[in-house]
């Protein structure tokens, strides 16, 4: 299998897919809806909502009425929950009584109860503002399994379900509304709005309105003047993005002056971190699958799109169910394999950043980045993609000395301002000292979201301290090299060639340039290849040395110049030994499956295929009938009537009436 090995340096340079994919949504309201054709309100969902629609809409328009007398009442019923989580119940009363909030709540935290509770309990429609046309499906069909009258407007629906929807909306039948930002920014969208009952707004994934951040929309920029245009209807901004800079962005650009502030702890305990040094990289991601992830769903993110469909190509080769996604394929293509990834178990999709944004399935085992992000905010928001259903999951990301003269090569050339430089260089500073450092993974990302914390004990730094050395010496060596093949050869070279010489390696190119006579030919014998390697990159990640020009040659810095002169030591960290790392589980079935007896094991994979049939004939995602944990704790207490069935986490109102009677069959049936 020699085919593993790929030259380093010899992937394509990184393709420029800042963002993703715009949102293909040319969605307008009709002039006059009530003359747009009456098709029903069909399209195969269960919408309460299409109820009564053969007549004409009343000619004046009707708020949706409120559904429930508390939030705790709604939590149960409808979501079948029996406790709020962290702040959830704080920043529901606050929007329910008509005030401002901005949420920042980490991936998988909760954030869409928050505002869904409050629209089932204001008079009115709540409007639900999302970049995420693809999922608006999906969002809507799990509200309408828990028994919730919601629906979407986009340009993927035929124009007789859009006026549907938008005499739902006037006729107050619907309790949430979907829309895309870059309609809500039309004037002929607000007036249509304002023409219905509106309970509030929610703009999820606010941090698309920040120009500071890694997800900027321009379309977001506009959402701010909701607050002139309806300044008496609560609004509430979510993200799971928590930098200082982009919440007071945020909270400034969407004019949340008068907002309740509500930021949660961002960690993810359930989520092992670890960084390793890129060396083969496909053969490293095989078997980091292969020994800890055999059969589980992932995905892997890398920076080029030919890199994506490469190494998918790769992992089906070797018998993995891998489906590469990126910006660049069809839109068909994109949608079929997202929702593969959704339906199917053990799906790994291998993509770009421009994959992932909410999407809401639950059981990701793993994220693995096999190049280095350009942000830890994005790296944080892909990482926890991972686990959201609160079981162990792993952060795996390979990076290597390529990847940061790339990512600088990529902002030196990047068509900006100086300004724009200086936020990426900015962002990949604080990306390095994460893969550099010598500490805790988790308290240096939770820092940086300004959280203090204390060791994890489930990161790769906690599970196996890496001892550092002084470098003093070795940097030393390198930068003379450097220093006297500009001073006495008018030459600069790259790593590879820089290398080399210090190992005293003669190859055509060392003596073309007769390197062997240079004062410095040799003196590093004492370091391996892939040692230096690992210098290279952290006196780059420390700024000691730079990159620079097409050809990523290397240059002292002054900081570089203060430790040649001896003013000034190097600390690195030792390259733990090149070997494939094993899993710290001793099997991943205990994580899900902990707490039930092998019997359980076998109800609950029973109930498994019952949820993946049902679901298959329902046409949505297994976790919109049932998530796992639900499973489990039915498949520990057997319930053997509905009155058994209630109670159960995930278990509500509706759910009881469309799915009790077949959970209790599966589990009488087991004997
Ligand atoms: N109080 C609760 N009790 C039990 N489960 C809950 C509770 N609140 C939310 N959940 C579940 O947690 C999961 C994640 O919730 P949600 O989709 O709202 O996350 P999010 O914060 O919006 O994440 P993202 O940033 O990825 O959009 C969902 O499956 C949801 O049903
Ligand atoms: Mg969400
Ligand atoms: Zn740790």
């Amino acid at each position: 299998m020699t085919d593993y090995a790929e030259p380093a340096w010899a992937e394509p340079v990184w393709d420029g897919e800042d963002f993703p994919p715009p949102p293909e949504d040319d969605w307008a309201p009709p002039e006059d809806p009530y003359f747009a054709s009456a098709a029903p309100f069909d399209a195969g969902r269960p919408a309460a909502a299409q109820a009564g629609y053969a007549a004409p809409p009343p000619a004046q328009a009707r708020p949706a009425s409120a559904k429930f007398a508390s939030a705790a009442e709604a939590l149960h019923t409808v979501f079948g929950y029996d406790s709020f989580r962290g702040e959830q119940a704080a920043i529901i009363d606050q929007v329910s009584a008509g005030g401002d909030a901005v949420v920042l709540m980490p991936t998988g935290g909760g954030k869409s109860l928050c505002y869904q509770i409050p629209a089932l309990l204001r008079e009115g429609t709540g409007i639900v503002v999302s970049p995420l046309i693809a999922l608006m499906q999906d969002q809507v069909d799990a509200l309408n399994a828990v028994g919730v009258r919601a629906a979407y407007l986009n340009s993927t629906q035929d124009p007789g379900t859009r006026a549907a929807v938008e005499r739902a909306y006037l006729g107050g039948d619907l309790d949430l509304l979907y829309i895309a930002p870059e309609r809500l920014g039309t004037e002929q969208a607000k007036q249509f709005l304002a023409r219905g009952h509106i309970a509030l707004f929610a703009i999820d994934e606010a941090h698309c309105v920040s120009q500071w951040g890694h997800d900027f929309r321009p379309d977001y920029l506009a959402l701010g003047e909701l607050a002139e245009r309806w300044p008496d209807v609560p609004r509430i901004a979510l993200t799971a993005t928590a930098t200082e800079a982009t919440h007071k962005e945020i909270t400034s650009r969407l004019h949340l002056e008068r907002a309740e502030h509500f930021v949660s702890s961002f960690d993810r305990p359930n989520i092992q971190y670890r960084i390793v040094e890129k060396n083969e990289v496909r053969k490293q991601l095989l078997d980091f699958i292969r020994t800890e992830h055999a059969g589980d769903a992932g995905i892997v993110y890398a920076l080029s799109r030919a890199t994506t469909e490469k190494t998918a190509a790769f992992l089906q080769a070797n018998g993995l169910n891998a489906l590469p996604y990126h910006a660049g394929l069809d839109a068909g293509v994109r949608a079929r394999t997202q929702s593969r990834f959704l339906r199917e178990d053990g799906v790994i999709v291998v993509a770009t950043i421009a994959f992932g944004m909410g999407i809401d399935k639950p059981d990701v085992r793993f994220v693995a980045h096999i190049d280095l992000p350009k942000s830890v905010e994005g790296y944080y928001q892909e990482t926890g993609r991972a686990g959201r259903d609160g079981e162990a999951s792993t952060a795996w990301l390979a990076y290597g000395l390529q990847d940061v003269v790339q990512q600088r090569r990529m902002i030196d050339q990047s068509p900006g301002d100086i300004a724009h430089r200086r936020r990426m260089s900015a962002h990949l500073d604080a990306m390095l000292a994460l893969c550099e450092t010598v500490e805790c993974r988790r308290v240096n990302l939770l820092s940086y979201f300004g959280q203090p914390s204390r060791p994890c004990g489930n990161c790769d730094t906690c599970l196996a301290p890496p001892a550092s050395w002084d470098g003093t010496v070795p940097a030393q060596k390198l930068l003379s090299t450097v220093v006297r093949l500009r001073r006495e050869r008018n030459q600069s070279f790259g790593a590879g060639q820089i290398i080399d010489i210090l190992r005293g390696k003669q190859t055509p190119r060392t003596t073309q340039h007769q390197h062997e006579t240079l004062a410095t030919w040799g003196i590093g014998g004492d370091l391996g290849d892939q040692q230096w390697r690992g210098v290279v990159r952290q006196l780059l990640a420390q700024g000691l040395v730079a990159s620079t020009g097409d050809y990523g040659t290397l240059a002292m810095t002054e900081a570089g110049g203060e430790v040649l002169s001896g003013a000034r030591t190097v600390s690195l960290r030792h390259e733990p030994e090149r070997t494939a790392s094993r899993s710290t589980r001793s099997s991943k079935q205990t994580a899900a499956l902990a707490d039930l007896s092998p019997a359980d094991v076998e109800l609950f994979e029973a109930l498994r295929a019952w949820r993946g049939a049902t679901a298959k004939e329902l046409e949505v995602p297994a976790y919109i009938v049932f998530g796992d944990a639900t499973l489990r704790a039915v498949a520990a207490a057997k319930p053997r009537s509905l009155a058994e069935l209630d109670g159960i986490s995930g278990i509500g109102a509706k759910k009881l009436e469309s799915y009790g009677d077949a959970l209790v069959t599966v589990v009488t049936a087991f004997g």
